[in-house]
């Protein structure tokens, strides 16, 4: 593969642990490019900031808007963007939008949502010298209802093992693991030579990923794997709330703020 940023996240197996964060504008980019080794334009951008009920409303154009303005913010990170719900159904569909997704984002891999289903259309994209992320466990794309954590059965286990190894093999460059038992995330980072990125995984993956609102404190999903770690909204709150006084009491604009 000819991809140098790829190839040096793939050399983090085992080694100092990768840092993934999302960003769905420039601004947020320009800072997590900064600390991060990969950035990913996640179709979570449908739920997080459109308020949509689920990922899959989240349109090709849409992500394509988003990954535009992210991409003015990085220059180091890897950038990987998610192909959203239905542009991926086969593998002339996958390429033809993967390849949109690429030429207008210029961006540096894509990510899909699936294991054994959507196998050969990963290793298509693959051969077309497309570097692909893998996505396994929970997978908001395919879900109905409530998200609940996978790998409760032996068999659902087994699955997602599976999914993991043939991911591998098929050459993803790496895998996120989302919503599943600690030892099951663990047990697949031991035995894929791929990272694994966790997301509601285990600290031994290779890696882990948040969505940025939640860990900031923006958002109002609260499940357990989120650790925040600012209170944004308080923040933009009482600023907001100083504004208004501010205005209300004719403070703004001052004669600093004037010409
Ligand atoms: O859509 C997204 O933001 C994601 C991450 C949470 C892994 O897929």
């Amino acid at each position: 593969m000819k991809h140098k940023k790829i190839r040096e996240i793939i050399k983090r197996k085992n080694k100092r642990p990768i840092v993934c964060l999302t960003a769905y504008s420039k601004t947020i980019a320009e800072i997590l490019d900064k600390y991060c080794d990969i950035v990913l334009v996640g179709d979570s951008l449908g739920m997080v900031l459109y308020g949509m009920k689920s990922t899959r409303e989240i349109t090709l154009d849409m992500m394509i808007n988003h990954a535009k303005s992210v991409k003015k913010g990085i220059s180091k990170s890897v950038l990987v963007i998610d192909m959203p719900y239905q542009t991926y159904r086969n593998k002339k569909e996958a390429y033809k939008n993967a390849k949109k997704i690429i030429k207008s984002t210029k961006c540096d891999a894509l990510k899909l949502e699936g294991g054994n289903k959507i196998i050969n259309i990963i290793k298509y994209l693959i051969n077309k010298n497309i570097p692909v992320m893998g996505h396994i466990g929970l997978l908001p794309q395919s879900e109905r209802g409530k998200f609940k954590f996978k790998g409760r059965s032996s068999v659902g286990r087994k699955r997602i093992i599976e999914d993991a190894i043939l991911l591998s093999n098929a050459g993803v460059f790496a895998i996120v693991i989302e919503c599943v038992e600690e030892s099951l995330a663990k047990i697949i980072s031991k035995s894929i030579p791929v990272p694994t990125i966790g997301i509601g995984a285990s600290r031994h993956c290779d890696g882990q990923i948040l969505v940025t609102d939640d860990l900031l404190g923006l958002s109002n999903f609260t499940p357990r794997f989120i650790k925040k770690y600012s209170n944004i909204k308080k923040i933009i709150n009482k600023s907001v709330l100083r504004f208004r006084r501010d205005v209300i009491n004719r403070n703004f604009p001052s004669r600093k703020n004037i010409y």
